[in-house]
């Protein structure tokens, strides 16, 4: 690696009962960088990003970003210092429209919190006219402008996710995990949410970790890729050296993903 890291994994471990979800693995991000994590089903690479943002407590090792030891921080923490999450399953507030989502996003880089805007959010966008065209920009990057005012459910679930994306920049993260952003998605939308996750990382300069089953979106995605299974770290490289690695074609075989 040549740049800084951004984040620095190191021996992270997490048990469930005697399960070892993540199993001594070590990963360095580097600043700027768009890092693929992928892997067979059950692999742990969802557990990884949890352990990252601090939705879940490590069992052992340590986690660092921006040279800050956050192993033992809180989720709202490591947010506010730049780390955001777009989940494997849509997490949006669904009685909101689209404009209100972004705008609760946003909220976190206020002292009010996420949860402080409910109930509030037209008074105060009236109130912050610089936080209502920050959510606007943000929405028109993710191609929703014209949809600001409608209920978040009513949205295509290709849009939901884009949406997603909107909201975990609201809070304007150096680091940007994404879970399986193109699940479920149909040709068209898996092309614009590739384009939008490459536009986030070259126009934002953030660093975007990817969970994902597309191995064609992955290698057209990363220039680097770490391959879980069963927890450990199997191998790491270019995407298209880890699809070639006989260990992962192996990890592959008799799943239902096809590593080609
Ligand atoms: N909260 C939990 N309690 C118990 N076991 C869990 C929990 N979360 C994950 N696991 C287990 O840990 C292992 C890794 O799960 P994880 O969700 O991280 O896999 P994944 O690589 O994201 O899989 P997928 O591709 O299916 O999303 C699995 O065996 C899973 O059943
Ligand atoms: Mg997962």
């Amino acid at each position: 690696m040549t740049g800084m890291a951004i984040l620095e994994v190191k021996d992270l471990s997490r048990h469930f009962g005697g399960l070892a979800a993540v199993n001594h693995v070590s990963v360095d991000v580097e600043d700027g960088e768009i890092l693929g994590l992928i892997g067979p089903n059950g692999a742990g690479k969802s557990t990884m990003l949890n352990l990252i943002d601090g939705t879940l407590k490590v069992s052992s090792g340590t986690i660092a970003f921006r040279g800050h030891n956050i192993t033992r921080y809180p989720p709202h923490r490591r947010a506010h210092l730049g780390i955001a999450r777009v989940f494997q399953k849509n997490a949006l507030f669904k009685g909101m429209t689209v404009l209100e989502n972004v705008m609760a996003g946003s909220y976190l880089l206020t002292r009010h919190g996420p949860w402080g805007m409910i109930g509030h959010t037209y008074e105060r966008v009236r109130r912050q006219p610089e936080t209502l065209k920050h959510c606007m920009d943000l929405l028109e990057f993710v191609g929703l402008e014209d949809r600001t005012h409608e209920l978040c459910v009513s949205l295509p679930h290709g849009s939901q996710r884009e949406l997603c994306v909107a909201v975990a920049l609201a809070s304007d993260p150096a680091l940007l995990l994404l879970d399986e952003p193109l699940t479920g998605m149909n040709a068209e939308e898996t092309d614009s949410m590739i384009r939008i996750i490459k536009e986030v990382n070259a126009t934002r300069g953030t660093t975007i970790i990817v969970v994902e089953h597309n191995v064609r979106a992955v290698l057209g995605l990363c220039a680097r890729s770490v391959v879980l299974n069963y927890g450990q770290k199997l191998t790491e490289g270019t995407p298209r050296q880890c699809v070639a690695d006989p260990a992962v074609i192996e990890a592959y075989l008799g799943t239902d993903h096809d590593v080609a």
